[in-house]
């Protein structure tokens, strides 16, 4: 028993290709195996985030500080530098070394590489974009041919006008085809905006700012209506790094199908409620209407590119298509529940952590405790 307890040691500390260091609460590496100066370099004497990313400051938001403070074990995707100087991404687990006295004097970091894991899946997620191109493609031509029977009917109404001599039927001929082609516009101008996307603009803002203004943006079309609209704002809510316009049109988007199905329910008194909140690390947009509600088989579509219940003309289909992909770019998800005649509720939540940078550093890093 006693050899394998030996070989297991001496072997794991050699042979697994695993990196493994010691750092001290200065952060000082103290210890490494061979692993680990193969792939960060020479350690000795060296603060952690200088060998493993070359920094000369203590990374932000470091998960060893916290370790050292709550003596929890950690684990984490990073990004940092190996040998060569090429970028590599590893998952990192931290393990607490606590004394008898009950101090945590050091801690154990084991970094697995996983640069080509990640390759492998950001492979997986173009693939899986341009799948999407094709589906929307479709959804377009769809779109497009559905309209194009619009303008069928109004050159036909339009040709016999002409051929009688009718002005009356001439302009309403003539309408039908400028209504259409309006309508053709639009769509196809949406359709761009979705598949070209835009550059986030991400700065430190309020996240309440977004928020605050899509409800004044709504209230007057909301009181013509008949549908109170109201902000539920927490308001200690700190500064975040995310894109306002980006936000603003997730919430426009969620605020107008709420009106929307507001409208189409035939309760008396009918409420949207935009609120905000924020509970360990993660930022909560929820935009609740008592409207129509949505049936099953409603639910299960409503993320397919152009799938709308609006009349022709009025929903494209695109809302929240875009609201999630806007959420996606800022790490974060959009999610629902509804129920047929009670009402929905729609969730855009954001882990803080996840967020983007502005630097561009810093982003899918995770942390399990
Ligand atoms: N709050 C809600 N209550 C009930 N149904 C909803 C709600 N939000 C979305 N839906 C359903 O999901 C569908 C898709 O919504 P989405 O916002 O993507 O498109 P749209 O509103 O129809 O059109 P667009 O937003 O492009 O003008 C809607 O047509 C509607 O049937
Ligand atoms: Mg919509």
């Amino acid at each position: 028993m006693e050899d394998i307890r030996n070989w297991i040691h001496t072997q794991l500390w050699y042979q697994v290709p695993i990196s493994i260091a010691v750092i001290d609460r200065e952060h000082h590496v103290v210890e490494a195996n061979p692993h680990f100066a193969q792939n960060f370099g020479d350690w000795h004497g060296r603060y952690c985030h200088e060998v493993y990313k070359g920094l000369s400051e203590r990374c932000e938001n470091c998960a060893a500080s916290k370790t050292f403070v709550d003596g929890l074990v950690r684990q984490r995707e990073e990004q940092g530098i190996v040998r060569e100087g090429k970028p590599s991404q590893y998952l990192v687990q931290m393990v607490p070394l606590i004394g008898q006295d009950g101090t945590i004097r050091y801690i154990i970091e084991m970094s697995t590489d996983i640069t080509n894991t990640k390759l492998l899946e950001q492979e997986k997620f173009d693939a899986e974009r341009l799948a999407a191109v094709g589906q929307t493609v479709a959804g377009l031509a769809h779109g497009v041919k559905n309209l194009l029977m619009g303008i069928d009917g109004g050159m036909y109404v339009l040709r016999s006008g002409l051929e009688k001599s009718d002005a009356g039927r001439i302009l309403k001929g003539w309408e039908m085809l400028e209504q259409d082609i309006g309508r053709i516009t639009e769509f196809v101008k949406e359709f761009l905006e979705f598949a070209k996307g835009r550059t986030a603009q991400v700065q430190l803002i309020d996240p309440n700012e977004p928020a605050r203004q899509v409800v004044a943006l709504f209230r007057e079309t909301a009181r013509l209506k008949g549908i109170e609209i109201q902000a539920d704002l927490q308001d200690d809510i700190p500064e975040a790094f995310m894109d306002e316009d980006g936000i603003h049109t997730c919430l426009v988007n969620l605020v107008s199908n709420a009106l929307d199905a507001c409208e189409v329910s035939d309760r008396p008194n009918r409420h949207v409620v935009l609120s905000t909140s924020e509970q360990e690390g993660k930022l909560l947009y929820k935009v609740a209407d008592d409207g129509a509600g949505m049936d099953y088989d409603i639910k299960r579509k409503v993320f397919s590119s152009f799938f709308s219940t609006k009349v022709t003309g009025k929903g494209t289909g695109l809302g929240l298509l875009t609201t999630r992909k806007i959420a996606q770019e800022h790490g974060g998800t959009v999610s629902f529940d509804s129920a047929e005649g009670a009402g929905s509720v729609f969730r855009l939540e954001f882990l803080r952590e996840r967020l983007p940078k502005p630097n561009g550093d810093g982003q899918d890093r995770t942390e399990q405790e």
